[in-house]
């Protein structure tokens, strides 16, 4: 019988925050592993350029792009996100674009977590009409309970269930991106009703 999982529960900080860890650090990096290999797989010989989205996607994008072999390149994009509530307004605007053209270039897009998929469906029409010569996604999060727009991801690292996570580039309210795996975030509703009302 497979031992039960370790969950740590670390004690609430003075926010009233808590963040029980969902996936491990050592199992991001596996996983991101496996991903690279599958990536290059599907593109034996092609030069890849992966394309992250500010700033959730950065660690992923890192390190995945040191695990893919051969010639690959990247750049970022940035849209407006949720700010500090944790509930998506379904607006997706964008607030910085490439730096490069990608016409005719392989490209993987790279974000954190599909929930809504409002952020990707805006993100796979604007890079379609830009004429890449394939356009695949990555995310290393899916929430599939949430889904609106219908998006799905090429290559995926875990799929979770429908909570609020941080770590691993999610952020609430910018913070906890720094953490080396992911969490579940839990407010203690009495200290974040009193921080709300200051
Ligand atoms: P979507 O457009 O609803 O698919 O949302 C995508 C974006 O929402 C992600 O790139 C994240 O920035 C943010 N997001 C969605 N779920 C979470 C979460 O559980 N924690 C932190 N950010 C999230
Ligand atoms: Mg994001």
């Amino acid at each position: 019988m497979p031992k039960p999982r370790k969950i740590r529960q670390r004690a609430a900080n003075r926010r009233g925050e808590r963040v029980k860890i969902l996936i491990s650090g050592g199992r991001i990096q596996r996983r991101i592993q496996a991903l690279a290999k599958q990536i290059r797989r599907d593109f034996p010989d092609e030069p890849l350029h992966l394309v992250s989205v500010l700033k959730g996607g950065v660690f992923f994008l890192t390190d995945l792009a040191r695990s893919i072999a051969g010639e690959v390149s990247f750049d970022f994009i940035a849209v407006s996100s949720y700010g500090k509530a944790t509930r998506s307004s379904g607006q997706v605007r964008l607030t910085r674009d490439l730096d490069s053209s990608i016409e005719g270039k392989t490209v993987i897009l790279v974000e954190d977590i599909l929930d809504t998929g409002m952020t990707l469906q805006y993100l796979l029409k604007l890079f379609q009409q830009r004429k890449p010569k394939h356009l695949r996604v990555a995310v290393l999060l899916d929430k599939p309970e949430r889904r609106i727009a219908p998006v799905r991801a090429d290559y995926l690292g875990f799929s979770i269930p429908n909570e609020f996570v941080v770590g691993y580039g999610l952020d609430y309210a910018e913070r906890y991106r720094n953490l080396p795996y992911v969490g579940v975030l839990s407010l203690d509703s009495k200290v974040a009703k009193k921080a709300a009302e200051k």
